[in-house]
């Protein structure tokens, strides 16, 4: 096998050889930018490995001897800077989702050429926008990083299906009673300043609209990953509720600037997840994460530079690393990112960045719980730039009517 410097390695894990062609003809075309190898069995695959790690292994769950699940757990502790994808039949899919940490992403099979192709690029393509081999070795190494919940797919296929329905998706939820119970709390929090106390989840999701539920479904899913570990209960609680409050905050300064419906959305759900990569670090390294929030209360340094100091890389790239991983848009990717810069996305007009950005700075200011040297600060170029310049004392006021 002849390899160009520039060619990517994937690496390919099935025990059935009828697959493993099946994704070779699906992949011909992909010769040029890839360099792929096929493995049989868990064992080959390590085999392969151990002569030359792949940028991405891409596994079968269900084999015999070492199943899918226990060969990227090894991957994990050897190759950390591998990316990680699980391919498994619809029936696998609780055992896939019981087996957090090893595994990154994953795909239902059947799988069409396209939706492979696509995942495996944009993991490659991630690593060389975030340029930062701290960052990948830090976060491929994380064991503690949520799956994606399987509510949150069901959601998913069924806002695909041609004949989705509202309460179709609220019966979905109705399946799961813990997060029935949480979305039911969160929805009748002070939050969202409804009229009335909703008790049942299809009411949920005719209110607030499917977008933002699934949004919800997944943030109450990865924020209560997190809390099951003792070092992060008193973080996460304040973390959900400044997440919450910047979402909510984000999609109305989207509505103010009179955006369409898909940025104030994303604006929400950008706002609800950008901090996800505080919990991340906290959750996978607590000892180093209380030096860099000590450090920054010690040097009056904003949170970000005092974990950069520490992690060299800061909860906003470690959290939208995680986003990308578990392969969702780049929209919501880039917000998490860039949250605290957004000049320097390439974003130069109004977006969700934008959105998410002022919504992170005036919560803070608003809650009056940080040293003024902490604040973040507004990236007045970037809102110049965007346009919205001369729009911030609109924000604030509307924050101040509603709060
Ligand atoms: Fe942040
Ligand atoms: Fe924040």
């Amino acid at each position: 096998m002849i390899n160009t410097p520039m060619q990517k390695q994937i690496l390919f894990v099935d025990d059935e050889s009828l697959v493993l062609q099946g994704l070779q003809r699906m992949l011909s075309n992909m010769r040029k930018e890839w360099s792929m190898r096929f493995a049989s069995s868990g064992a080959e695959a390590l085999a392969l490995m151990a002569q030359a790690p792949a940028d991405v292994i891409v596994s079968d769950m269900r084999m015999p001897e070492m199943n899918g699940a226990e060969l990227l757990n090894e991957v994990m502790q050897h190759y950390p800077g591998t990316v990680r994808i699980i391919l498994s039949g619809y029936a696998d899919e609780d055992l896939v989702l019981r087996c957090v940490g090893g595994t990154h992403q994953y795909l239902s099979k059947p799988c069409d050429g396209e939706t492979l192709r696509s995942t495996i690029r944009r993991a490659i393509d991630m690593d060389v926008w975030l340029e930062n081999d701290n960052l990948k070795t830090l976060v491929s190494g994380m064991t503690k990083v949520p799956s994606l919940p399987s509510l949150y797919f069901e959601i998913l296929k069924e806002l695909r299906s041609p004949e989705a329905a509202l309460d179709k998706v609220g019966a979905t939820i109705t399946k799961d009673p813990a997060m029935t119970a949480k979305m039911l709390q969160m929805v009748n929090s002070a939050f969202f300043g409804l009229s009335r106390r909703l008790t049942d989840p299809t009411e949920a999701v005719l209110q607030l609209g499917m977008e933002t539920i699934k949004s919800l479904v997944l943030t109450i899913h990865v924020f209560s990953e997190f809390e099951s570990s003792a070092e992060l209960r008193g973080q996460t609680e304040a973390v959900y509720n400044h997440s919450l409050a910047t979402a909510l905050w984000a999609r109305r300064i989207a509505q103010l600037e009179r955006r369409d419906k898909r940025m104030v959305e994303e604006s929400f759900t950008g706002g609800l997840l950008h901090d996800i990569g505080r919990l991340a670090l906290a959750a996978n390294a607590p000892g180093e994460y209380a030096q860099a929030l000590a450090l920054s209360r010690k040097e009056s340094l904003p949170l970000a530079e005092a974990e950069r100091a520490i992690f060299k890389a800061s909860h906003a790239e470690v959290g939208g690393y995680l986003l990308g991983l578990w392969g969702l848009p780049i929209s919501l990717v880039e917000t998490a990112v860039f949250h605290h810069c957004p000049g320097k996305s390439q974003a130069r007009e109004f977006s969700a960045i934008t959105a998410v950005h002022a919504a992170n700075v005036l919560e803070q200011e608003r809650r009056k719980d940080l040293p003024a040297a902490l604040l973040p600060q507004l990236d007045l170029r970037h809102l110049e730039q965007a346009g919205v310049g001369d729009r911030v004392p609109v924000w604030r006021s509307a924050m101040e009517v509603q709060a």
